[in-house]
């Protein structure tokens, strides 16, 4: 069956921009969130998303007004009847997920497609709890989800070659160029990214350079758009502590290990952008180095 109409799980970060790139790609969007105010806040998001876009000249007012229509907040489940494809973006819990999965599995029809936008979580676990593994897929966006252009692909054991191609090509509906990954942690991004940000981490605590000479080194050194604390501010330091975790649980390697300065700074609530500070203090404009973490 065609796809007509999406279903995003979550509103949040992520959420909202994955609603928004589909509602832009012309498909009618039903979006929810766990309650009013969450709703407003990722509805909102768009809305600021696409009257910047209007400002840069980017966006039409016609046209903002056009993919705004396409999009319907709710905060009930029982409106994903109406989905063709559903995609989760709630918190990486397994427990939380399995709940929501279990739930969705008895409203949508037989159908629907299942994906999970999750970027460390195992999608042959989260299949397995649904009657539909074999029409259940991974979508894994990056952020900011409206100007990154990868979405990877992810396939379980489970999944059918005919449900895998038909969320490839959802996924170049989107505008977005697709790539093929199996379920191993953090499929093929966060496996080289974690990595490498981790490594940051550990030549700042080695005392190897200061966290604005890395991030140059990188950035102009390597052509990389943002430098490696810039991107942990960016990302959170809280999720990619969580990421580096789970690839640890899974795989055992050295490279994956959280080194104790990241540990330190996500207890003390150092999150990076979203918290007001992490590598960097973005009280100040620009943003200055944190003096005295190592
Ligand atoms: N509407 C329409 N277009 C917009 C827009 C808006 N509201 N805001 C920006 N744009 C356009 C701009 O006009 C520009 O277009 P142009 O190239 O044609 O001029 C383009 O989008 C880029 O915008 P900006 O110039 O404002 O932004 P920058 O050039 O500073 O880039 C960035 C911002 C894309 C965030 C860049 O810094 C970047 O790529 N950073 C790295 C991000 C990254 O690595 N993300 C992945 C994180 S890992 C992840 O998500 C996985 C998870 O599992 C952890």
């Amino acid at each position: 069956m065609e796809i007509k109409t999406v279903g995003v799980v979550g509103c949040g970060l992520m959420g909202s921009g994955i609603a928004q790139i589909c509602a832009e790609a012309g498909y009618s969007v039903i979006v929810r969130e766990v309650n009013d105010a969450l709703l407003k806040k990722g509805l909102g998001k768009i809305e600021s998303f696409l009257a910047k876009g209007v400002e840069k000249g980017k966006v039409t007012p016609e046209r903002k007004a056009e993919v705004l229509a396409r999009l319907q907040g709710t905060t009930s489940l029982e409106k994903f009847a109406a989905c063709d494809i559903v995609i989760e973006v709630v918190v990486e819990s397994l427990q939380v997920k399995h709940e929501l999965y279990q739930a969705l599995d008895g409203i949508c029809p037989a159908h629907t497609l299942f994906a999970s936008n999750t970027s460390s979580l195992s999608i042959t676990e989260m299949a397995a709890v649904t009657k539909r593994a074999d029409r259940f897929v991974g979508l894994h966006f990056f952020n900011p989800v409206p100007l990154m252009k990868l979405v990877e692909v992810v396939r379980s054991p489970l999944t059918s070659p005919e449900a895998f191609e038909k969320a490839f090509a959802f996924a170049g509906s989107l505008g977005k160029t697709p790539i093929r990954a199996t379920d191993k942690t953090g499929f093929i991004v966060n496996r080289l990214l974690v990595p490498y940000l981790l490594d940051a981490v550990r030549a700042l605590e080695e005392g190897v350079g200061s966290v604005g000479d890395i991030d140059e080194g990188m950035r102009l050194g390597c052509g990389y758009p943002m430098g490696p604390f810039t991107l942990l501010d960016f990302v959170g330091l809280d999720t990619t502590y969580y990421i580096a975790n789970i690839m640890f649980d899974e795989f055992r390697e050295k490279r994956f290990a959280s080194p104790p300065l990241l540990k330190r700074m996500v207890q003390a609530g150092l999150h990076g952008k979203k918290s007001g500070k992490g590598f960097y203090d973005y009280s100040q404009d620009p943003p200055k180095p944190v003096a005295g973490l190592v």
